[in-house]
């Protein structure tokens, strides 16, 4: 069966565009996957810790080996993985902060990648464990960063993410930017008529 996961990461509710976004994209999905399943997964209201060396040292340790309290320790990482390798594509909705991701995403990928889960290493590096997936990222920004620009030096976000995903072994990666929704602050431009064109996008790549 086809799965959807869709993640979520910006904290603006309903005020946030990313979520317009994977709103749509997950409607569209849904009509042209009969049958297929769509995951939720909101950063915003999921408590994901940060790693620490409790963290680092059980996932270094055999799992027959794990003691309770390592056991514990990976058991958000656990699940978080358990969806990743769940669904066959994945929709993520990234608001821009501070020219990165939203740190509630960063704490998803530092349980996400893991050693021997996600990624392993070999005689020839690092291999990600993640293959034959397809991920769709939906990035706001305030700003424009479009290629070829000085601004385009500053976006961290997609680069970043397309680093990750590859090392994970999700290669086949879609990026959707709205970018410029600062403009909506203003007032002088309708969040209708500036979805638009993004939201058309959305869809007819969702529906491939
Ligand atoms: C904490 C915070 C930091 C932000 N940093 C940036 C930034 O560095 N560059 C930018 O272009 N926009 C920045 N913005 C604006 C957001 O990228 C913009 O509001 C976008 O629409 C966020 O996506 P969302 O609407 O889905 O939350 C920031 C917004 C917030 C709340």
């Amino acid at each position: 069966m086809a799965t959807l996961l869709k993640i979520d990461s910006s904290p603006m509710g309903e005020h946030s565009i990313s979520r317009k976004l994977t709103e749509q994209f997950a409607s569209s999905w849904r009509k042209a996957h009969s049958g297929g399943a769509v995951v939720s997964r909101d950063l915003a209201t999921t408590n994901i810790p940060a790693v620490n060396g409790l963290w680092v040292g059980a996932a270094y340790t055999p799992q027959d080996a794990r003691n309770p309290e390592q056991q514990k320790a990976l058991a958000i990482s656990d699940a978080l993985i358990a969806e990743l390798q769940l669904a066959n594509e994945y929709v993520i909705g990234v608001p821009m902060h501070n020219f990165g991701i939203p740190s509630t995403l960063k704490l998803w990928i530092d349980q996400v990648a893991r050693v021997g889960k996600t990624f392993s290493y070999g005689a020839d590096g690092p291999k990600g464990l993640l293959t034959g997936k397809k991920a769709t990222l939906l990035v706001a920004s305030g700003g424009v960063y479009e290629h070829g620009t000085a601004m385009a030096s500053l976006n961290f976000v997609t680069p970043y993410l397309r680093a990750v995903f590859g090392f994970l072994g999700v290669t086949d990666v879609t990026i959707i930017a709205a970018e410029g929704t600062a403009q909506l602050m203003s007032g002088n431009l309708d969040p209708q008529t500036f979805l638009a064109p993004s939201l058309e996008k959305v869809q007819s790549h969702a529906s491939l």
